[in-house]
């Protein structure tokens, strides 16, 4: 198969649905992010429109790489078709692109001509067209609203093979306005592929009425429609044209050479919504502020256990593919579960378990049940009020050294107060000892401590304390944590932690 061919219609098609067309310096400045994309052809605007249009083809036909095909609209008139020649001549591949319906319903009630009469316009028109833009041009013609010549298939086929008798070299097949099954509109393209002479390009210029054109595009290509006309941000009339970043990633997840550069698509997005003033809707796929965000539990599970994969559970491509560098988001709301409290925690630089995040998982989604999406500093501060100070039956009062080796334990249980001493090697011993003398006793299974980041909990020199401990009737292993700038009283508050689950 032949290799993609990219022809751009942003600053045509684009600019002519655009509430504040651009001027020359934005053309310019639009044009160049085409360039940097490497797209094979640059549709620069519709000469005859306005001065200021044809001045801007000019100048971009001026600075264009000698690589870029440069194309300018003109309807099927001299008039249109001279002004196109004049602007674009100065492109080192320049192409006048004209066009008129065949579409039955189109020349009788908006053209007023007959199908004869409009045939002969097309001939006249490409005719007019490869003279004016001489040896080093070429012409493209194309059939407005073919998606709508369903009913005259065979003349429009016919007047195609004239039309290239008088000289187009690529034959552009749109879907001015998309109302059917994309299967209607690749049987159509096929007819006319396999009807014209192999030397003649087939394109495809899908709008996006009914959100099919990307899809309508994509198979058109395996159909044989080797130039795609797509634009930025799928801007274009109405609801748009194909999208050209959906076109792209969809045919290079399908084993095609994309002869662009794909990881400047994203940036190239921002910039485009920017110069557009159009915004970006945040589900629009690949370059959605929101298309990376996974919010259900089963999604965030896949999604993190294929986290750094080329392929992910469930995302298109790896997001740096088009330069992308803000990764899948995990968020937390009802739906969510214990996996994306585990993960937005642990991405704040904070341990936690499985375990911690069940606990507080329950307490996030009350709370995402009231308010929706629960923020990553809601859920950090979840976690310092629940499980660096879990409450309970006991409350901690006071840890007092009385000579070495020996501590009072000062604490609450059920609103009576406990002041038992404890001996032992160390402030550990010594609490657990004097929880025992007060009749308490639990067996501690593993501790350990370390200096918290400096960045966590806004204090430096702040030291955490993970304490297990075994349940004595179920043997389940039970994991507490505190912090505190005394290292004594974060054990402390950590084996009272840990107590509050036990005895919950
Ligand atoms: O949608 C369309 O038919 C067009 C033509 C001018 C190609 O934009
Ligand atoms: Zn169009």
């Amino acid at each position: 198969m032949k290799q993609p061919f990219f022809y751009d219609i942003t600053l045509r098609d684009g600019n002519q649905s655009l509430k504040k067309p651009w001027d020359i310096k934005e053309k310019e400045y639009v044009f160049d992010l085409l360039c940097e994309l490497g797209v094979q052809a640059i549709e620069v605007g519709f000469p005859a429109s306005s001065e200021m249009d044809f001045e801007a083809c000019k100048l971009l036909a001026q600075k264009a790489p000698e690589d870029v095909v440069i194309s300018g609209l003109a309807r099927a008139t001299k008039g249109d078709i001279a002004r196109a020649a004049e602007a674009i001549k100065y492109a080192t591949k320049p192409r006048i692109h004209t066009f008129i319906t065949l579409s039955p319903f189109h020349m009788e009630y908006v053209l007023n001509k007959t199908p004869e009469q409009t045939r002969e316009i097309a001939v006249e028109a490409v005719k007019y067209a490869v003279q004016e833009i001489g040896k080093n041009g070429e012409v493209q013609f194309s059939v407005e609203h073919f998606g709508d010549c369903g009913e005259n298939l065979d003349f429009v086929i016919e007047t195609l093979k004239d039309v290239v008798e008088a000289g187009a070299t690529t034959i552009n097949l749109p879907n001015t306005v998309e109302r059917y099954r994309p299967m209607r509109f690749l049987n159509m393209v096929e007819k006319v592929r396999k009807a014209l002479p192999e030397h003649v390009t087939i394109a495809v210029h899908c709008h996006n009425d009914l959100g099919m054109a990307t899809a309508t595009t994509v198979e058109s290509y395996f159909k044989g429609a080797v130039q795609l006309e797509c634009s930025l941000n799928g801007l274009g009339e109405r609801t748009g044209n194909t999208n050209l970043y959906e076109v792209a990633i969809a045919l290079h997840n399908s084993g095609v050479e994309v002869p662009l550069d794909l990881s400047k698509f994203y940036e190239t997005a921002i910039d485009i919504a920017h110069a557009s003033n159009v915004k970006i809707h945040e589900k629009a796929p690949l370059i959605g502020s929101d298309s990376l965000a996974h919010r259900s539990g089963i999604h965030q599970d896949g999604a993190l256990k294929t986290k750094d994969m080329e392929m992910g559970a469930y995302r298109p491509i790896n997001p740096t593919l088009i330069g992308r560098n803000d990764n899948e988001k995990i968020a937390f709301t009802s739906q969510s579960g214990k996996t994306a409290i585990f993960e937005i925690v642990k991405s704040q630089g904070y341990p936690i378990t499985i375990k911690e995040a069940i606990r507080i998982s329950h307490k996030a989604k009350e709370m995402a049940e009231s308010i929706g999406e629960v923020s990553t500093d809601q859920i950090v501060a979840l976690y310092i009020n629940h499980v660096l100070d879990v409450k309970g039956k006991f409350d901690f009062i006071d840890f007092e050294k009385k000579s070495e080796n020996r501590y009072e334990l000062k604490f609450m249980y059920e609103n009576n107060l406990y002041h038992p001493e404890g001996e032992g090697n160390g402030p550990v011993a010594c609490c657990l000892n004097a929880l025992k003398n007060a009749g308490f006793e639990q067996k501690l299974v593993h501790y350990e401590q370390f200096a918290l980041d400096e960045t966590l909990l806004g204090s430096s020199s702040r030291a955490m304390s993970v304490i297990h401990m075994e349940k004595d009737d179920t043997k389940e292993e039970i994991i507490a944590r505190a912090v505190d700038s005394d290292t004594a009283r974060a054990n402390v508050k950590a084996i009272f932690n840990a107590m509050n689950l036990i005895y919950q």
